[in-house]
């Protein structure tokens, strides 16, 4: 096998232009594409800058075609030659190096490859299972290089940001205390003290509040968190936050640093002017015209509250569903009629199911007549309010829902986000950018029967709900905001609570004693004895952020070793088994279920 030995690269692939023409280069790269014409050899030499064409002539050197006749895919090469330009016949307008090519004077072969599992080429439609296998194949993809190199970029015009505002790096254990972010934690035995246990961080949270207290004043990390949760297209169990929390602030200093930080990115990246300040728009007025606390409102299809109309009407699933505290709210799919058919009106049902819709209503408005399943338990006077309430025309249609305002919610959020998937209303180069605000600081845990914070147990509420804390903690709105940016929340944080007292508050509202309390978090309550000063910040989910910049749907395209569903990484079939005696070290016995 050959070496580099003597030879130093001059040039990278995709750089040499006609301005590089009688110039002798040195490129090293894989071999793309080969092509042997008899008398010539042509190779496609690629790498992360692009491809060169490189000519090799029999009758120039015999022995140097022999070799070049071996080469196949994915061979890595050494290449001297000369630059010269191609025949007018030959030019290739589609690559930037197509008008030159490179004359060999001498080849060295680095390293032979086998055949690939697939073909390395841009948009490949290779199963994703297959491209994770061969991760580091995938990642040779020009698409994927690409990704790479966008996630760099945002990841150094963050860190470039928020110097300039005046932030400081500073790195946050990652062997800690497990904090409370809502998710299951990743723990880790220690060796050291038997039957113990440190938490790989769900967030660097509890750290940046006192890092705060330690008089940092601005804190920014590029930090990997880990959540044990079920994965989704935007969810990983380890991702990346650009996290940062701030002193001495209000909730407009916070949101504003972060819209010069998207106005910035915007710009570099997509050559986009953004606009700021961000529209805001309140959790309450997200959920009621959206049914969701991060909307995208690239589209119409609003929520409408039918709940007075309906809550009388003789059909019982409306009036029921109102009698108990719940509501009747629909949306008006504007030209569904000619858009969708019964057999799409059954399917969309099966869809809103998947919500614990019990059904799906709907009223399909013709010139003349009406198409319902449910016009016929309805008066003419509550179909015309109806109808007149949803500004329906001809050819649209009333799609409904009648349940606990949760369900309703979540059924005709993610309906109107069906619609708009399935009539092509999500545009990738159409950008959306607001701040959901007023989040209520707690939500009822079914599972825990008790109050969980929604964002935090540190987050603070706004100051004219504090007194609702202990008597009606489902009312207490918090100052909360999320970044959300066509529909995916991309970013969240608060104001913190930096008052010891108020802080007890909060852990009573959630339900711990203060012996639990003073056992978990003692130590940041100990630290707000000695002087705190007000605070808040935010973090950015840097896979989710890098991912919609590129356009793209699932994070693990902008990951360059992912995850895949049921949290194993499939290259190198993580999580694995352990040898006995690792075990042993850690004083862990494994049950009879391994
Ligand atoms: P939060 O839990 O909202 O806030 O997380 C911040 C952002 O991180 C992203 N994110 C994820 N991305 C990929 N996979 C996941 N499993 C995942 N979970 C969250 C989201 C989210 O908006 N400590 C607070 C921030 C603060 O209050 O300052 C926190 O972690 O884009
Ligand atoms: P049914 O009387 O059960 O046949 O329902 C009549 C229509 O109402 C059907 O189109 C159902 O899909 C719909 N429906 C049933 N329950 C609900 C509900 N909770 N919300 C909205 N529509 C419903």
């Amino acid at each position: 096998m050959e070496t580099i030995v003597g030879l130093k690269r001059t040039h990278k692939c995709g750089t040499l232009r006609e301005e590089h023409v009688g110039q002798e280069v040195t490129v090293m790269g894989w071999a793309q594409v080969y092509r042997n014409l008899g008398g010539v050899i042509f190779v496609d030499l690629r790498d992360r800058s692009g491809l060169v064409q490189v000519v090799f002539n029999a009758d120039k050197d015999k022995e140097m075609f022999e070799k070049a006749d071996t080469i196949r895919s994915e061979y890595v090469l050494a290449v001297v030659g000369e630059v010269v330009l191609r025949n007018a016949d030959t030019i290739n307008d589609k690559v930037p190096t197509g008008k030159i090519e490179i004359l060999a004077k001498e080849l060295r072969i680095l390293s032979k490859a086998e055949t690939p599992p697939f073909y390395i080429e841009e948009n490949s439609n290779v199963r994703e299972e297959v491209r994770l296998k061969y991760r580091y194949l995938d990642l040779r993809r020009p698409d994927m290089q690409r990704l790479m190199e966008l996630r760099h970029r945002v990841t150094k015009l963050a860190r470039d940001y928020y110097d300039s505002q005046g932030f400081l790096e500073i790195e946050t254990p990652m062997l800690t205390k497990s904090t409370p972010e809502g998710a299951r934690d990743y723990l880790v035995p220690s060796r050291v003290h038997p039957g113990h246990f440190y938490a790989l961080p769900q967030s660097p949270q509890l750290y940046k509040q006192l890092l705060m207290l330690s008089g940092m004043d601005r804190y920014i990390q590029i930090v990997k968190c880990f959540r044990d949760e079920d994965l989704r297209a935007d969810r990983q169990p380890e991702f990346t936050q650009i996290d940062l929390e701030m002193s001495f602030v209000n909730i407009d200093d916070v949101l504003e640093v972060n819209e010069g930080f998207m106005k910035l990115i915007f710009k570099e990246i997509l050559g986009i002017d953004l606009k700021t300040p961000f529209r805001r728009m309140t959790y309450q007025e997200a959920m009621d015209r959206f049914g969701s606390d991060k909307p995208d409102t690239r589209f119409g299809f609003e929520l409408v509250d039918l709940s007075d109309i309906a809550g009388s009407c003789g059909f019982k699933v409306f009036s029921d569903a109102v009698a108990k505290g719940g509501s009747v709210r629909a949306i008006n799919c504007k030209g569904g009629d000619a858009k969708l058919s019964r057999r799409d009106l059954d399917s969309l049902t099966d869809f809103a199911k998947i919500y614990k819709a019990k059904g799906m209503a709907w009223i399909n408005v013709g010139e003349n007549e009406l198409k319902s399943p449910i016009t016929k338990f309805l008066t003419q006077e509550e179909i015309d309010a109806i109808l007149n309430r949803m500004q329906a025309e001809p050819g649209d249609i009333i799609m409904f829902a009648a349940d606990r305002n949760e369900i309703v919610y979540d059924v005709l959020g993610n309906l109107r986000l069906e619609l708009a998937r399935r009539f092509d209303l999500l545009k990738k180069d159409e950008y959306d950018l607001l701040w959901v605000t007023d989040f209520p600081l707690f939500e009822y845990s079914e599972e825990e029967k008790r109050y969980v914070a929604k964002h935090h147990p540190f987050t603070m509420p706004l100051d004219e709900d504090i007194p609702l804390l202990s008597e009606n903690p489902q009312k207490v709105r918090a100052k909360a905001y999320d970044m959300v940016f066509n529909g995916t929340e991309v970013g969240g944080g608060s104001l913190r609570i930096f008052n010891a007292d108020l802080q007890q508050q909060m852990f009573e509202a959630l339900g711990f004693t203060k012996e639990e309390a003073w056992e978990q978090f003692g130590f940041l309550m100990t630290a707000f004895r000695y002087g705190t000063p007000p605070h808040g910040g935010m973090a950015y989910g840097l896979d989710r952020l890098v991912m919609l910049l590129a356009g793209r749907d699932s994070i693990r395209d902008v990951i360059a070793f992912p995850k895949v569903k049921d949290a194993s990484e499939l290259m190198t079939e993580t999580p694995g088994t352990v040898a006995p005696k690792q075990l042993k070290e850690l004083h862990l016995k494994l049950d009879d279920l391994i």
